[in-house]
C-alpha cells in the first residue's frame, strides 16, 4: 500500500506555465477551502518552465496572455516561480502542461513532452534516491495528446529515467484542459474536468484533487486513454463543424445565396447546430485533430472525414483571397497598386495569441499576388518576435491612408465598435469589405462567407 500525498497540504509543481499551465496553477493557489468538502487546502505551488523570460515576468507579477490577474501572481497565497531544476525536487504531485505542437508535415511533435517527461523522471530519481519525501509521487498530464501516449510514451519515459516503475516508484493521471483563453465567462473553475488515474486508487485521488479546485466538479473517466481521447475528439468534433459550414460558404458563394441568411434561417430548427464559417487556427482546434489521425493511421485505418474536414479549413484563407481577387480584376482594379487593411491577426477574438493564426496564411496568400497590406491588431505588441516579417503592423488603424479592400478577420471588441461612417472614411471608390467574423455593417454590402 502507497502512502499517497496529503490533499489538503501538498506540494504541487506545474511544468509549463503558459495559457493552460499558469491559470491552473493561480487557481490552485487560490482555493483556500475544499470544494467538496470545505476543509481547508494548505498547498504549496511551485510553477516551473524552461522560458527564462516567462518566469521573469511571472515574479514581476506580468503574465503576457493576459489570462490571469496581476494581483493573483504579486499577492497569491503561496505560490512561487522558478526555472530551476532544484527547486521541484521535494514536490508531491507534478502536472505537465507543455505544448503539443505538430511539425511541418502535420504530425505530432513529441519533443516538448518527452523532454517534460524526461525531467519529471529525472527529478523522481533525486526525490527518491534522496528519500527527501516519504509519500508517492503523483504525476498527471494535461497537455492535449493522442489515445495512449501517455502510458506508451511518457510513462516509459520517466522509469527509464528515474530507473523505476509506475505504480511502485510513482502514480500517474491524466486530465485534459478545456480552458477557452480569452472567454471571461468560463475560466478554469467553471468547466467541469475529466479526470483519470492508471488504477482505482490513483484514479479517486486525482478526482479528489480536481474537485477541490474546480467548482464546476468533475467527471471520472473510466482509464486515462478514455480521457486522452475525450479531449482530442472534442476539438476535432469542433473542427468538423466548422468544416462542415465552411463548405457551405463555398457552395452557397457558387449559387449566389448568402450562407449567413441561409443559417439563420436553419438555426430555427432545434436540433440545427450553431457554427459559422471562419478560419480556423491556433493550436487545438487545427492541430488535435492530427493527433487523432495519426494514431488512427498507426492502429491501420486511414481517417477519411476528419482530414476531409482540416482540408477544408486550411483553405479557407486562399479561398476568401481567391475570390476576392476575383471580384477586383473583374472590375479593374490593379492589385499591383492595391493596399489591403486587415482587421486582426490573432487566432480568435480577444487574445494577443497568434501561433498557427489563419490570418497569417491570409496574409501569405494577398502577398503572392503583390497586393500591399497594413495589419492591426490591438491585442499585440509590436515588439513581438512572432510578428510575420515585413509587414506594416499597428495596435490602432490608421485613418490617414485609404484601403482598396478591408477585411475584418478576427472579431477583437475593438473592431466590433466601429462604425459605418468609420469604415466609409477608409475606403477608396468601389472598394471591397469582407468581413470573415460579422463585424462590419451589412449596409456596405461585405463580401460574407
Ligand atoms: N491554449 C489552449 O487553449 C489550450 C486549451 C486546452 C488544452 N491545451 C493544451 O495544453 C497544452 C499546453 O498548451 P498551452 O497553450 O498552455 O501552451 P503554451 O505554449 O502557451 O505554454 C507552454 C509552456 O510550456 C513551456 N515549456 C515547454 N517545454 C517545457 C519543458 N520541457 N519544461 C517546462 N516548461 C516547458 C513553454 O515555455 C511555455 O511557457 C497543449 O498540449 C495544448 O494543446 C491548450
Amino acid at each position: 500500500m502507497h502512502l499517497l500525498p496529503k490533499l489538503n497540504n501538498c506540494k504541487v509543481t506545474i511544468v509549463g506555465l503558459g495559457y493552460v499551465g499558469l491559470p491552473l496553477a493561480v487557481q490552485i493557489d487560490k482555493t483556500l477551502n475544499c470544494h467538496k468538502t470545505g476543509q481547508k487546502l494548505r498547498r504549496k505551488i511551485v510553477g516551473f518552465d524552461i522560458n527564462q523570460e516567462r518566469i521573469s515576468e511571472l515574479k514581476k507579477g506580468f503574465d503576457r496572455t493576459n489570462e490571469v490577474k496581476d494581483n493573483d501572481l504579486i499577492n497569491g497565497n503561496n505560490i512561487s516561480f522558478t526555472n530551476l531544476e532544484s527547486e521541484i525536487e521535494n514536490s508531491d504531485v507534478y502536472i505537465i502542461t507543455v505544448p503539443t505542437p505538430i511539425d511541418s508535415f502535420n504530425n505530432p511533435n513529441l519533443k516538448p513532452i518527452e523532454i517534460a517527461s524526461k525531467l519529471i523522471g529525472k527529478t523522481l530519481k533525486i526525490r527518491r534516491d534522496n528519500e527527501l519525501i516519504k509519500n508517492i509521487p503523483i504525476v498527471l498530464f494535461e497537455s492535449t495528446v493522442y489515445p495512449g501516449l501517455t502510458q506508451e510514451i511518457c510513462i516509459p519515459i520517466i522509469e527509464a529515467e528515474m530507473v523505476g516503475k509506475v505504480n511502485k516508484d510513482f502514480l500517474c493521471g491524466y486530465s485534459p484542459e478545456r480552458i477557452n483563453p480569452g472567454d471571461r465567462g468560463r475560466s478554469i473553475g467553471d468547466i467541469v474536468k475529466i479526470t483519470s488515474g492508471m488504477d482505482e486508487i490513483t484514479a479517486n485521488w486525482v478526482d479528489s484533487f480536481y474537485a477541490s479546485f474546480i467548482e464546476a466538479g468533475t467527471h471520472k473517466a473510466k482509464s486515462i486513454k478514455i480521457a486522452e481521447t475525450a479531449k482530442v475528439i472534442e476539438n476535432t468534433q469542433r473542427d468538423l463543424n466548422i468544416a462542415l459550414v465552411n463548405e457551405l460558404a463555398i457552395i452557397c458563394r457558387k449559387l449566389n445565396i448568402d450562407t449567413l441568411d441561409v443559417l439563420e434561417a436553419a438555426n430555427t430548427k432545434w436540433n440545427f447546430l450553431d457554427f459559422r464559417p471562419g478560419l480556423v487556427g491556433g493550436h487545438c482546434i487545427g492541430v488535435d485533430p492530427y493527433y487523432l489521425t495519426h494514431r488512427a493511421t498507426l492502429a491501420g485505418y486511414s481517417p477519411g472525414v476528419v482530414l476531409a474536414g482540416r482540408r477544408i479549413n486550411n483553405y479557407m484563407g486562399d479561398w476568401i483571397i481567391e475570390e476576392l481577387v476575383s471580384v477586383m480584376t473583374s472590375e479593374g482594379f490593379t492589385l499591383s497598386r492595391s493596399t489591403f487593411l486587415i482587421l486582426g491577426l490573432t487566432f480568435k477574438e480577444n487574445c494577443p495569441d497568434m501561433r498557427n493564426s489563419g490570418v497569417i496564411k491570409l496574409i501569405q496568400k494577398i502577398k503572392s499576388y503583390g497586393i500591399s497590406i497594413v495589419v492591426v491588431d490591438p491585442f499585440i505588441e509590436k515588439t513581438d518576435k512572432n510578428l510575420p516579417k515585413k509587414i506594416d503592423f499597428y495596435n490602432k488603424i490608421p485613418t490617414n491612408q485609404k484601403f482598396e479592400a478591408i477585411i475584418a478577420a478576427v472579431a477583437h471588441e475593438q473592431f466590433k465598435l466601429l462604425k459605418t461612417e468609420f469604415f466609409k472614411q477608409l475606403i477608396v471608390e468601389k472598394g471591397k469589405f469582407v468581413d470573415i467574423k460579422g463585424i462590419i455593417p451589412r449596409e456596405l454590402n461585405p463580401i460574407r462567407l
